[in-house]
This record gives structure tokens, sequence and C-alpha cells, in this order.
């Protein structure tokens, strides 16, 4: 067994289950190629288009790499150890496939998207996400606001779909990313919004200027250190962050909000997003797709309002302030009665952070 020192590395193995075959053929006919393909805990291996990744925190299982090889075929493979902390080591190493292209396209339900497989932790689209922006696309918004939007896969659903779409986050690389990922759905990036900027700063600014919109995507990064040094910790922001886009939002509107932050799961997500709202809120979760087993995706619930008369009263709440990000962590007594929730299926949060 692996010690705590780090020496001695012998990692607890646990089964590696490969993606049902039927599965797999359904996706693909669906327009689908982009999908986890095999999954453990600790290792898993996945598929965007041509190419395969595998990522592993141990020591790589022996024939692996073979065994990959015999269910993608003779694409680009590549495997990165996932290590925490600065530097390149999560850089992923190609073991296959001819040429030495590190960007391909990777294609969900008929839209494509850019992998970039020398870009840092993510390759640009996150797998987990996928019934997510399912969902997105089935609630038909006409105006979507995507905070955090990273390669603005959430925007591209929805613009696809006909939306207008405001695409926020603090990158530009990342909107950059977005841009192309508008022109390779043949979508025009003008009439579309992408604003460099922080979540924080945006939300207010829309909703000083009587923006509403009828969707709005928050999946924020478990940390982030943005412009001056000035630090986001999704556990101290969340409720800021829900409020602020309440003010945004119409009143037949849909929230989302996603994290694959280990210490907000499902419970305590729902906690707090009911702790943070004046209004009775209707919170349901959304279970990962088919490809994530239970606990292996962020945790996930989409929010609109409910009717006033099916749902206690919350009492009224001081507008969000930055000065003092943090509301305190209800304890159960304290929490609001809440409306039944399902309470399997949903996903408690131990992916990888973001
Ligand atoms: C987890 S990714 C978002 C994933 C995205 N929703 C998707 O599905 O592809 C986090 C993104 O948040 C951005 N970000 C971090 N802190 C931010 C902030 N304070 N305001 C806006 N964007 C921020 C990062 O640049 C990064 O692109």
């Amino acid at each position: 067994m692996r010690s705590r020192s780090g020496r001695n590395h012998r990692e607890p193995r646990e089964a590696l289950e490969w993606l049902d075959v039927a599965i797999q053929s359904r996706l693909l006919a669906e327009g689908t190629d982009a999908f986890r393909l095999a999954d453990s805990s600790r290792l898993w291996v996945e598929r965007f288009g041509s190419a395969g990744m595998i990522s592993h925190q141990f020591a790589l299982p022996e024939g692996l790499i073979e065994e990959t090889r015999k269910r993608l075929g003779s694409g680009p493979l590549f495997v990165r150890q996932l290590v925490h902390g600065p530097g390149s080591a999560n850089r992923p190493v190609r073991v296959g496939g001819s040429g030495t292209e590190t960007t391909f396209s990777a294609h969900e339900a008929g839209l494509t998207f850019e992998v970039d497989f020398s870009s840092g932790y993510s390759c640009g689209l996150f797998l987990d996400q996928r019934a997510n922006r399912a969902r997105l696309k089935a609630l038909a918004p006409r105006r979507v606001l995507n905070c955090f939007a990273y390669t603005c896969s959430f925007s591209v659903v929805a613009a696809a779909a006909g939306a207008d779409t405001t695409s926020v986050d603090l990158a530009r690389a990342a909107l950059s990313r977005g841009k192309r990922n508008f022109e390779r759905n043949g979508l025009p990036t003008q009439g579309h919004r992408f604003l460099e900027d922080d979540a924080r700063d945006a939300l207010p600014r829309l909703a000083r200027r009587g923006e509403k919109f009828d969707a709005i995507i928050l999946d924020p990064p478990t940390f982030a250190r943005g412009r001056g040094g000035r630090i986001f910790r999704v556990e101290d922001h969340i409720e800021n962050l829900l409020r602020m886009a309440l003010e945004c939002a119409t009143e037949d509107a849909h929230i989302l909000i996603s994290t694959n932050c280990p210490r907000l799961d499902a419970p305590r997500l729902l906690r707090r997003i009911h702790a943070a709202a004046d209004k009775p809120l209707c919170a349901t979760p959304q279970p990962p797709p088919e490809d994530f087993p239970a606990g292996r995706a962020a945790s996930t619930v989409w929010i609109s309002h409910c009717d006033n008369s099916a749902h206690p009263q919350h009492p009224p709440r001081k507008k969000p302030s930055l000065d003092h990000p943090r509301a305190p962590l209800p304890t159960d007594a304290q929490t609001n009665p809440l409306p039944a929730w399902p309470s399997s299926g949903f996903p408690g949060g131990t992916a990888p952070p973001n």
C-alpha cells in the first residue's frame, strides 16, 4: 500500500470498469464521440474523438496502454499522471498514434469541440458536464449567462439551439478557445458576448444594467486566484454567487450550480443553496452521465423559483456583499425545511479538482 510519506508505493488496486459497448454505440449514434471509456477512482480512460487519454494517479497498470489501443484503435493516445501542485507534471505524454499534433476535434450531440492535450489540467471539454449541457439545450433558453465559461461549451450548446449567450471568464485564452468552438460549429461570434472579467464583478454589473437571463450557468473552480491575487474559493463564495445570479434571473429562469469541491457534496450544496436565497427555490439534482459512476462527477443542482404556496417562505436575506463573502454554514437545525429532493443518484463530488 502507498504510505503517507509517499514511499513504498503499491497503490490500492480497484478494478477498472470499461463502459458497456452498447452504451458506446448509442453515444456514437447520437453524434457523441467524447466519453469516459473506463473508470476507477484513481485511474480512468477517456475518448475525445479519435484520441484517447489515460489519466492515472499511481503507477500505470501493466498492459493498460495495449488494452486501450485494442478498444480505441490506432488513433493518438496520451497518458498523464495526475500530480497536484505547480509545474507541468500533469502534462500528457503521447504513447501511441502517428504525428505530433496535440489539438483534436471531439463531438457531442453533433456539435464539435476543440480539445488540446497540451493545455494543462483539462483538455477543454469536461465530459461529466454532458448531461448538464443536454439539459440546457432541452430548456431552450433565449438568453444564457455562462459564468466561469472556460472554453464556452455551455454557450456553444445554447447558441446552437438559438440562444443569445454571454460568456464570462477571467482567462482571455479560455475565451479565445470558446470563440474557436463557436467557429467550429459555424456559429457567428458577433451577437454573442465574451466578457473577460471576474464573475463576481460581471454579475452585479449586469444586474445594475437590468439585464435578465433565463438560464445561468455557475460552474466555478474549487479555488482560483484572480487579478491582483484576489482569491476565489467556491466554499466561501457559493452563496453570494447564487444571490448575484438571482438578481440577473428572470422569474422562470433556471440556474445551474455545479462543483467538484469534495467538501460541497450534494446535501451540503443543497443546504447552502437554500440558506442563500430569500425566495423559495426548487433545486433538482442532476445525476451524472452514464459513463460516470455516482460520486465521480461534479455535484450538480439545477435551481428555479418555485410557487410560494408550495414551499415554506425563507426569511429575507441581505443583499450580496463581497466584503463578507461567506455566509456562515447553517447547521441542520437552522436550515429551513426543504422540499423533498430525490435522495439517491447524486454524485458525491470526489472528482479531481477543476
Ligand atoms: C471549471 S472551469 C469551468 C468549466 C466550464 N463551465 C465548462 O463546462 O467547460 C473554471 C473556469 O473558471 C475561470 N475562472 C476562475 N475564477 C474566475 C472568476 N473569479 N471569474 C470568472 N472566471 C473565473 C477559469 O479561468 C476557468 O476557465
